[in-house]
């Protein structure tokens, strides 16, 4: 489809049971039409050496074209110690080298994020967005989906028990792909 929104998505974190990476499988489901959301998993990604920016880790090669290749990003981060971890920041600092040929420039963001505590990753996300400024990011504003005691909402299969965070997920969806076609519009 020619205005096709290719979405890139991927969690910050690694653990197997992980909510956010349920998130993120819940988000494959309840995509738009219209959008395609493609996941990519940071486990794999080595741990970040300035050293090696000149010619990056096949890892990291690939995490780079994914990123090019999509019109919009989604991040589905848990928060550790009231900000982002370290797997998350360690991904954006790769990708955003070597200076000048950062894979971030320019792209549309979503953010959402699940805790078992009761501000649901609202720290980390405006950390996040903090980010952003330098990346030189488009972020979406709303909605902001923060999905708060998080083990209460999914089941032990990581299926969304919670009809409102099913909801909010799909929002954030719709808004995203929306936020995509006006930038691409206006810059066409
Ligand atoms: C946490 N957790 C946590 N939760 C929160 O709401 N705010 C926080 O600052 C932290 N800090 C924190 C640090 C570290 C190192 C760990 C391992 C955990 C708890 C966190 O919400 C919980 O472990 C989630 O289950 C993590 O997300 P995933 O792995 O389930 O996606």
């Amino acid at each position: 489809m020619a205005d096709e929104v290719r979405i890139l998505g991927f969690a910050g974190s690694l653990r197997k049971h992980s909510y956010n990476r349920s998130v993120l499988r819940v988000a494959e489901k309840l995509v738009p039409a219209g959008s395609r959301l493609k996941t990519f998993d940071l486990n794999g990604i080595p741990l970040f050496n300035q050293d090696d920016e000149r010619e990056l880790p096949a890892a990291v090669r690939q995490f780079k074209a994914a990123i090019v290749e999509a019109d919009a990003i989604l991040i589905v981060t848990p928060e550790y110690n009231y900000s982002v971890p370290g797997v998350l920041k360690n991904a954006i600092d790769w990708a955003s080298r070597p200076y000048g040929d950062s894979a971030w420039n320019g792209k549309p963001v979503g953010v959402m994020g699940a805790s078992v505590g009761m501000l649901g990753t609202s720290r980390a996300q405006y950390h996040l967005r903090q980010m952003f400024v330098f990346l030189n990011m488009y972020p979406l504003n709303q909605p902001e989906v923060m999905i708060a005691q998080a083990d209460e909402k999914f089941d032990e299969h990581g299926n969304v028990k919670d009809p409102k965070t099913s909801e909010k997920i799909t929002e954030l969806l719709v808004a995203l792909a929306d936020w995509t076609r006006r930038l691409k519009k206006a810059g066409s």
